[in-house]
C-alpha cells in the first residue's frame, strides 16, 4: 500500500491491484477445461478508454438509460439520503453518473472513488475535483473483489456512507459473489449506510445481444484488448487475429457470455507455457448477469441491506435500487 500526493486530490491510497496476479491468473485461467479470464483485466489504461466508447455506442442502452434515471429520480433520492454523507463508488470508470448523483444530494461532504485501472482513475478524480471545488475528493486503486477497510484519510466523523455502484458492474460477478461483495460492501458502509445501485434488467433476448455486439465493434476491440494486453504485459506469444469476439444472451442462466473464440486449431505460449486450442475453443472472459426487480431485491437483503425503493425506465430495460443498512 502507498499513498500518493496528487494535485488537488484530498487523498489518493493505491493498494497496487495491478501488480496482483495477472501473469499466474492468465496461467490457472487457460488451464482449465474451459479457459476463462476475469473481466478485471479488461481494464487497463486502452480498457478503460474503448468502455467509453461502448457506453457511447447506440445499442448499448445502459449508460444513457441509467443516467437518464439517475436525474428523472433526483428530487426523491434528495429526500432519501441525510445531508453531509460521504459518498463511495465502487469502479467509477469515468466518473459519468456520479454528477447526476452528486446534483441531486443534499450538500454532499465527500466523494470517495475507488477502481482499478490507476490512470484512468487519476484524470477521473482530478476532473471531478477540478469541477466540485468544495467537496473533499478522494480516491483508492484497488480490487473490490477484495476486502477493503474504510481508509484512514477519508472523513469518519460523519456516519452517512452511501455505496454507489453504478452501470450494472454488479452483473460482473455470479449471484454468489455478488452476495459476498454486497455483504463486503455493507460493512464498509456500516449500519448507518446505504447503498445506490444500478442494475440491468432481464429483457428481449435480441436487445441484449445487439447491445454487447455493436455494430461499430467497440466491445469486439474491448474483448480482443485483454489479449493485446497480454502481449504487452506477459510476452504471450499469440497472433489476435486469430481470435474472434463473441456474446451471447444465456437464457438459461439469465447472463451474457463474452468469449474470445480461436479461428483455428493453434497453441499459444504465455510464461513458457503452451495452450492448445481447438477450432471454435473459446476463451470466456465475462459473464453480465440480469435480474429482475424481485431477484435482485433478494439477493441483496441476503446481504443486510433492505430494500427501501427502486425505479425503472419506462422502457423496463434497466433498474436502480436504493437501501439501507439493517
Ligand atoms: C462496467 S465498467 C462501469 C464504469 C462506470 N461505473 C459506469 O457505470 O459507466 C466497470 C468499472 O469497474 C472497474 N472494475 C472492474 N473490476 C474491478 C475490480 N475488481 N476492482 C475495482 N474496479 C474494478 C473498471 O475499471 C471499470 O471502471
Amino acid at each position: 500500500m502507498s499513498e500518493e500526493k496528487i494535485e488537488g486530490i484530498d487523498y489518493f491510497v493505491d493498494l497496487q491491484p495491478e501488480t496482483d496476479d495477472f501473469l499466474s491468473t492468465v496461467l490457472d485461467g487457460l488451464s482449465q477445461s474451459q479457459k476463462t479470464i476475469p473481466p478485471k483485466f479488461f481494464y487497463d489504461a486502452i480498457g478503460s478508454k474503448i468502455f467509453d466508447k461502448i457506453c457511447e455506442a447506440p445499442e448499448y442502452y445502459v449508460t444513457r438509460t441509467e443516467i437518464a434515471l439517475m436525474k428523472e429520480i433526483g428530487e426523491e433520492i434528495n429526500s432519501l439520503v441525510e445531508p453531509k454523507s460521504i459518498v463511495v463508488e465502487y469502479g467509477c470508470g469515468s466518473s459519468l453518473k456520479i454528477r447526476a448523483l452528486l446534483s441531486a444530494l443534499p450538500d454532499p461532504a465527500e466523494y470517495l472513488a475507488i477502481d482499478i485501472s490507476k490512470s484512468h482513475l487519476i484524470l477521473t478524480i482530478k476532473e471531478i475535483a477540478a469541477d466540485y471545488p468544495n467537496l473533499r475528493v478522494g480516491a483508492i486503486c484497488a480490487d473490490f473483489s477484495d476486502a477493503l477497510d474504510w481508509p484512514e484519510q477519508a472523513r469518519s466523523e460523519h456516519d452517512q456512507r452511501l455505496a454507489f455502484f453504478p452501470g450494472s458492474t454488479i452483473g460482473n460477478q455470479t449471484p454468489k459473489e455478488a452476495l459476498e461483495f454486497l455483504t463486503r460492501m455493507r460493512h464498509m458502509v456500516g449500519d448507518q449506510g446505504s447503498l445506490l445501485i444500478g442494475v440491468d434488467l432481464k429483457k428481449n433476448t435480441e436487445v441484449l445481444n445487439s447491445a454487447y455486439n455493436d455494430a461499430a465493434g467497440y466491445t469486439a476491440e474491448f474483448n480482443l484488448n485483454l489479449l493485446q494486453r497480454m502481449k504487452k504485459e506477459l510476452d504471450a506469444e499469440l497472433d489476435i487475429s486469430n481470435f474472434e469476439h463473441d456474446a451471447f444472451y444465456n437464457e438459461e442462466l439469465g447472463r451474457i457470455e463474452m468469449h474470445l473464440i480461436s479461428q483455428l486449431d493453434q497453441t499459444i505460449q504465455v510464461g513458457g507455457q503452451n495452450f492448445e486450442f481447438k477450432k471454435g475453443e473459446t476463451i470466456h472472459t465475462e459473464n453480465s448477469y440480469k435480474y429482475s426487480i424481485e431477484e435482485f431485491s433478494e439477493l441483496a437483503q441476503k446481504s443486510g441491506f433492505a430494500p427501501v425503493k427502486a425505479w425503472t425506465d419506462a422502457d423496463n430495460l434497466f433498474s436502480i435500487h436504493y437501501m439501507s443498512a439493517v
